[in-house]
């Protein structure tokens, strides 16, 4: 699980401009702001390999990172920000359709309106390379509509994801119980709503929390 070297290969704008389909590829999708960039910097030990901000809308691009000269990490735009919902997908093409039945989303409703770029659900849509989506969830915050849509909409494609929650070093930091309430409150919205939930993992970039688990869990998916 260990990672020894990691090097930036490629912004992308299109899926079809992405690294050709050669590697394993894990990537991050979750609010602006949630801490995506941020916990790749974790993972791989290394402060700026991505690019983070205190801004929502930092990532704009298509980011794969080369791990170990074996597998990608994917970094990708936020959804949630005005930039990310002038591009509406109104239909979505179900085009996976095999595999990962297990982690299909039980009840779905309209995900139509998920309102982040055509570009990276293009993405989502092309790459059977992918292994799994990191889903980000900001553990501090009480649990969001657009999460829960977004989750709906990779379920309904039959994307395999797993649930990272994010900076739960928060939770700890004055907000004390009702942090745990909003965690609580999320992981009971999954189990009330796959047959069998996807694995969810606790992490925070700024104390390594979840780092070793969630290296752990990615390798067991790609199988070495
Ligand atoms: P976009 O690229 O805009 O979609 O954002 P992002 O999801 O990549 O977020 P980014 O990693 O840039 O982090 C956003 C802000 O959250 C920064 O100010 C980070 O320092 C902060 N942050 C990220 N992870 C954590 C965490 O685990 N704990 C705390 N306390 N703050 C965090
Ligand atoms: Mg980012």
């Amino acid at each position: 699980a260990k990672i020894k070297e990691v090097e930036f290969v490629k912004s992308s704008a299109r899926a079809k401009d992405c690294p050709k389909h050669d590697r394993p590829e894990f990537a991050i999708l979750g609010r602006s702001n949630v801490g995506k960039s941020s916990l790749i910097n974790s993972l791989v030990r290394k402060k700026d390999v991505a690019l983070t901000s205190k801004k929502p809308g930092k990532t704009k691009l298509i980011n794969h990172f080369l791990v170990n000269k074996s597998w990608y990490f994917v970094d990708l735009p936020g959804y949630g920000t005005l930039a990310n919902q002038l591009s509406v997908v109104s239909q979505v093409p179900d085009c996976r359709g095999q595999g990962f039945g297990d982690l299909r989303f039980a009840k779905a409703p309209d995900a139509a309106r998920m309102d982040w770029s055509a570009f990276t659900k293009g993405f989502f849509l092309s790459r059977d390379t992918l292994v799994t989506v990191l889903l980000l969830v900001d553990a501090s915050v009480p649990p969001q509509k657009i999460d829960l849509d977004c989750a709906n909409w990779l379920g309904r494609n039959n994307i395999p994801m797993t649930f990272v929650f994010t900076k739960c070093d928060k939770m700890r930091a004055g907000k004390g119980k009702r942090a745990d309430e909003n965690l609580r409150d999320f992981q009971q919205f999954i189990k009330d709503n796959y047959r069998v939930p996807p694995p969810w993992i606790m992490t925070s970039s700024v104390t390594g929390l979840g780092r070793d688990e969630l290296l752990l869990h990615m390798s067991q998916l790609r199988n070495y």
